[in-house]
C-alpha cells in the first residue's frame, strides 16, 4: 500500500513537472523531448517516440525519440477513421501485441501496416494524444525495464501523461496559427498603408494641377513637414502622419475657384478672403475620411494660423495651435519663399532667414524654426548623408560657406539652451 502511495506521489509529481516544463518551454521540441524523457523515467520504460499527425494529412512527423535506433524515423499513416477508432480506445492506448476486436477493430489495419515497424523498435504501446476531440499525435512506448506488463495503474499515468504532451502539441499550433494571422495582418495592413498613401498623393497631385503656379507645392510641404517632425524627435507613425498632412494640407483648394487661384497678380481683398476659406473647407472635406494618423483634418485647418493670434480661420494663439500645424504652416511658408511665384520670383536664402528670424514667435514656432535649421544645417554640412532639402531646393539655391552660418547665426538666437550657455560664457 505504501509503496502504492509513494508511486502515487512520484506520479503527480512527474506530472506536476511536466505541465512546469510544457508551459515555461519556449522551445517547443525541446519540450516534447523533456516530456516523452519523463514520462519513460515516470513509468520505468526504456524507449519511446512523439509522432505529431500533420493537419489535413495523412503522415505524422517524428517530434522526439529516446532510445530508439537512431535513424530510425516513425513515419506512419494515419488514416481518418484511424484517428476516429484511436478516439474511441477502451483503454486509452492500443497494444501492438493484443488482437483488436469490437471498437477497435478499425485499427487492425494500421496495425497490419505498421505492427512489423513497431515490434522491431520494440514498441508495445501506442497511445494518441487527444485534445478537444481531435487527435493530433500517438505517443509510441517500448517495454517496461522490468519485463513487467503494464498495470491499469501505469497506463492511466501514462494517459495523464500524454495528455499534457497532447496540450503542448495543440498550443504549439495555435501559436503557429496566431503568428501566421498576424503576418497575414500585418501584410494586409501595410498593403493599406500603402493604398492611403498613393491616393494621397493623387490628392496632392490633384490639388497641384490645380495651382498651376505651385506645381509640386504640396509634396514639397509634405516632405519639409516630414523632415522637421524627424528631426524633432517624433516617432515613425506620427512622422508619415505630418508628411499627409503636409500633402494634404491645400485640399481645400479644391473648393476654391480656380481663377483667384490661379491669379497672374496680387489678389484683391475680396478674392483673398475667397482664398482664405481653403483651411476651413480642407476641413471639412478631411473630416469625414477616417485616417490611420491624428488630426489630419486640424493640421489642414490650422496651417495658416499665427502664434500672435493675427492667422485665419480661427485667429487662435500659439498654445492653441496643434504642433503638427505649426510644422505644416512653416514648411508651407518655406515653399512660398523658395519657389517662384506669379507675381515674384524666389527669394534668395539670406532673406529667408531674414523672414524667419523676424517671424518666430510671432508666426513661426521657436522649436518649429530651430529644428528646420538643425535638419537644413545638417544636410548642408554633410552630417547627414540625405540631400532632402537640397533635392527640392535644388542645385544652386544653397551654399554652403555662405548659408551654414546664417542658420548657425540664427539656431544660436533661437536655441534657449545655447543662449543660456552664452550668457553663462
Ligand atoms: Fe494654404
Amino acid at each position: 500500500m505504501e509503496s502504492n502511495t509513494q508511486k502515487l506521489i512520484h506520479s503527480f509529481s512527474a506530472l506536476a513537472d511536466l505541465g512546469q516544463e510544457i508551459a515555461d518551454s519556449g522551445d517547443f521540441i525541446e519540450m516534447v523531448r523533456t516530456s516523452l524523457h519523463l514520462l519513460l523515467g515516470t513509468i520505468g520504460i526504456r524507449r519511446g517516440a512523439v509522432v505529431e499527425c500533420l493537419i489535413h494529412r495523412e503522415e505524422t512527423n517524428t517530434l522526439a525519440l529516446w532510445g530508439l535506433g537512431e535513424d530510425y524515423q516513425a513515419t506512419l499513416t494515419v488514416h481518418e477513421e484511424d484517428r476516429a477508432a484511436f478516439l474511441g480506445l477502451t483503454e486509452g492506448a492500443l497494444r501492438i501485441d493484443a488482437d483488436v476486436e469490437g471498437d477497435e477493430q478499425p485499427l487492425s489495419a494500421f496495425l497490419s501496416r505498421h505492427r512489423d515497424e513497431l515490434r522491431a523498435q520494440e514498441i508495445e504501446l501506442v497511445v494518441p494524444t487527444v485534445v478537444r476531440g481531435a487527435v493530433t499525435g500517438l505517443v509510441l512506448l517500448g517495454r517496461k525495464a522490468t519485463d513487467e506488463p503494464f498495470t491499469s495503474e501505469d497506463i492511466e499515468v501514462i494517459r495523464a501523461m500524454v495528455r499534457h504532451i497532447g496540450v503542448g502539441i495543440h498550443t504549439h499550433r495555435l501559436l503557429g496559427e496566431i503568428k501566421q494571422r498576424a503576418e497575414e495582418n500585418e501584410r494586409l495592413y501595410q498593403d493599406l498603408r500603402a493604398i492611403y498613401r498613393d491616393t494621397v498623393r493623387a490628392f496632392a497631385a490633384a490639388i497641384d494641377v490645380k495651382d498651376t503656379y505651385t506645381q509640386g507645392h504640396s509634396e514639397r510641404v509634405g516632405k519639409y513637414s516630414e523632415i522637421i517632425a524627424q528631426e524633432m524627435g517624433w516617432g515613425e507613425n506620427e512622422v508619415e502622419g505630418i508628411a499627409i498632412a503636409g500633402y494634404l494640407h491645400d485640399i481645400g483648394k479644391l473648393a476654391v475657384e480656380r481663377k483667384i487661384i490661379n491669379a497672374p497678380y496680387r489678389i484683391d481683398a475680396k478674392e483673398s478672403s475667397e482664398l482664405n476659406r481653403h483651411p476651413a473647407a480642407g476641413f471639412d472635406i478631411l473630416s469625414p475620411i477616417h485616417h490611420p494618423y491624428a488630426d489630419i483634418p486640424l493640421m489642414a485647418k490650422y496651417h495658416h494660423e499665427r502664434l500672435d493670434g493675427r492667422g485665419y480661420p480661427d485667429g487662435l494663439t500659439d498654445t492653441q495651435i496643434p504642433i503638427g500645424a505649426k510644422i505644416v504652416s512653416l514648411a508651407d511658408s518655406f515653399d512660398a519663399m523658395t519657389t517662384d511665384r506669379p507675381y515674384k520670383t524666389r527669394r534668395a536664402f539670406d532673406s529667408v532667414i531674414h523672414d524667419l528670424r523676424a517671424n518666430t514667435g510671432k508666426q513661426f514656432d521657436v522649436q518649429v524654426v530651430a529644428a528646420f535649421c538643425r535638419a537644413l544645417l545638417k544636410e548642408l554640412t554633410g552630417e547627414t548623408k540625405e540631400r532632402k532639402f537640397l533635392k527640392m531646393l535644388g542645385k544652386n539655391y544653397l551654399d554652403a560657406e555662405k548659408d551654414a552660418p546664417l542658420l548657425r547665426e540664427l539656431l544660436n538666437e533661437l536655441d534657449p539652451n545655447t543662449q543660456a550657455a552664452a550668457a553663462v560664457g
